[in-house]
């Protein structure tokens, strides 16, 4: 297992690899950020964001929590959005689920096992599940349905975007935002767009 000190060594490399080749790169990050993308997606140690989309600090306005869920009720999630498009003037929204994510899982499982805040955090997914619950109870097996339902959570949490007051805000304006809902596989490594709004 690595240490703090390694992780500190590390982080000195991976700084050098920037001002070896652009000494003004972190200076120009310091002065202003401009990112294209808000992106909304999984804690999942396994699909980090900048990494999978070989996008560069500066790039992403980056909000991550268990299963990539939006409540219009999180402060949290909804201070990320507006601060985003209202200022930082991002354009372009990606919300990105992935097969094989954990609390899409426990949705489905229905075992409650005592933790309590995830429990809670997961109300939204279980939800979700009782409202596809015919089409999902159609798919052959388990791992059909859990794929399913990570992709109808996808679609879902795009849609709440669309719909919710910030977006609204934004078209009003006349500065409209796209809303990208995409899949990633843990199996290949890849990204599989499922909706977008435009
Ligand atoms: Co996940």
């Amino acid at each position: 297992m690595k240490t703090i000190p390694d992780l500190l060594e590390q982080n000195r490399v991976w700084a050098a690899t920037y001002t070896t080749s652009d000494p003004q790169f972190f200076n120009r990050l310091c002065a202003i950020q401009r990112p294209e993308y808000l992106w909304i997606g999984c804690s999942d140690s396994r699909v980090p964001a900048n990494q999978i989309v070989a996008l560069e600090p500066g790039a992403l306005f980056v909000h991550r929590n268990i299963a990539n869920i939006v409540v219009p009720g999180d402060p949290n999630c909804m201070a990320v959005v507006q601060y985003a498009i209202e200022t930082l003037g991002v354009r372009q929204l990606i919300v990105c689920g992935h097969y094989g994510c954990g609390g899409v899982r426990a949705a489905l499982d229905n075992n409650y096992d005592g933790a309590a805040h995830v429990e809670r955090w997961l109300t939204p997914l279980r939800q979700l599940a009782v409202a596809h619950f015919a089409e999902l109870t159609r798919l052959p097996n388990d791992e059909e349905r859990w794929d399913r339902l990570c992709e109808i959570n996808v679609i879902e949490q795009s849609h709440r975007l669309l719909t919710s007051d910030i977006l609204s805000n934004a078209r009003l304006r006349g500065t409209p935002v796209r809303v990208h809902g995409l899949i990633y596989s843990l199996r290949d490594g890849l990204l599989r767009q499922l909706t977008t709004n435009a």
